[in-house]
């Protein structure tokens, strides 16, 4: 079923964009990437900040653009480099298309962003929502985008009762009808950063909202039903035992294969043991690389991979990897310049240097 929504009259929309825009020149956050207009170090904190969250994502962001200044330095980065940053940040799939857009930016484009729409949308891993960010807060273009926060923030102040998907395509129309052609980087910011600080989840803070006497769901008494809530699946219970194999000082790990999650990226020797849910995840293998014996009980973690949650058991271990190629030993020094899966580098952060 389709509906027709009204849009927001051009009165309104006025307004809207004044009150916003004019909250977020007061009550912005002091964010790193919001003191520069470098396209390149815009496009890299916003890459980052899909998925995670701005606390997780400032050192980060500081550390990248250290080791890669440039679209070139990244370019000409070899992909180990360039995982070994975002170690920990998960979803390495962003990383590896970064790596690849910026390849493509030198090749096609003198190793100058682009701020064409269609120019920008042909680059690895760069969607509406990076478009709509990189073109509006890097070169002040009138170009919508749409996250989860925006989606919220549309979804309380027009009192929209849709399901996920309609309200997804319904909120890029508000925001291709709301962006204004004067600054339109800060209102885009001001809407994710209402959604971020003010307008959140669970709990919004109404009494400080900016447009809560035009916000037709406070009206209506209707704020904590939008969105809709999703329908939650439940996570993925997963149990794994963790070696921890010693060689003086050195530390035994293994090699993800070349595809699939966290492909190419080095862990400690991991077994996935039948866990709650009685079936594995596949996320892990069922058995170690090598003949491992495992002895006294280290530690014991908790990890969360997307929809996996994981709880580990780390034990001592003699052995040696059964297929050279796979497993390593490294030394304690080595482990800065190897990209550790997140979960690989909590472990060792817990057992201390
Ligand atoms: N979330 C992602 N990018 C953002 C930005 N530039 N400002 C506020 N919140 C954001």
């Amino acid at each position: 079923m389709s509906t027709t929504l009204a849009m927001p009259t051009a009165a309104r929309r006025r307004r809207l964009v004044e009150r916003l825009t004019a909250w977020y020149a007061e009550h912005a956050r002091d964010l790193p990437w919001r003191r520069t207009s470098d396209p390149y170090a815009i496009w890299i904190s916003e890459s980052m900040l899909q998925q995670t969250r701005v606390e997780a994502v400032i050192d980060y962001w500081t550390r990248f653009l250290e080791r890669f200044p440039t679209i070139q330095d990244l370019a000409e980065a070899n992909e180990d480099d360039v995982l070994t940053q975002w170690s920990g940040l998960g979803y390495y799939r962003r990383a590896r298309s970064l790596h690849a857009a910026a390849q493509a930016i030198v090749r096609d484009h003198g190793g100058r962003m682009p701020s064409e729409d269609a120019a920008l949308r042909a680059l690895p891993g760069i969607g509406p929502y990076t478009v709509g960010a990189i073109r509006s807060i890097a070169f002040e273009e009138p170009a919508a985008l749409v996250d989860g926060n925006v989606e919220r923030v549309f979804a309380r102040l027009f009192d929209l009762d849709l399901e996920a998907a309609a309200l997804k395509r319904h909120s890029w129309e508000l925001a291709e009808a709301l962006v204004p052609d004067n600054s339109p980087g800060a209102w885009n910011q001001a809407l994710m950063e209402l959604g971020a600080t003010v307008c959140t989840p669970r709990s919004p803070r109404c009494d400080d909202c900016p447009v809560a006497r035009s916000c037709a769901s406070r009206k209506a008494g209707t704020v904590a039903e939008r969105p809709r809530p999703k329908v939650k699946q439940p996570p993925i219970e997963v149990a794994l035992e963790l070696a921890l194999a010693t060689d003086g000082d050195r530390i035994l790990l293994v090699q993800r294969p070349e595809d699939g999650r966290m492909a190419g990226m080095w862990e400690l020797p991991t077994r996935e043991i039948e866990n709650d849910a009685g079936s594995l995840s596949g996320l892990f293998p069922a058995e170690f690389a090598g003949p491992l014996e495992l002895d006294e009980v280290l530690a014991n973690l908790r990890h969360s991979i997307t929809k996996h949650r994981i709880r580990a058991v780390l034990r001592q271990a003699t052995g040696a990897p059964k297929r050279p190629d796979l497993g390593r030993w490294v030394a304690p020094g080595e482990l800065e310049e190897l990209p550790l899966t997140g979960m690989t580098r909590k472990v060792l952060g817990k057992l201390g240097p």
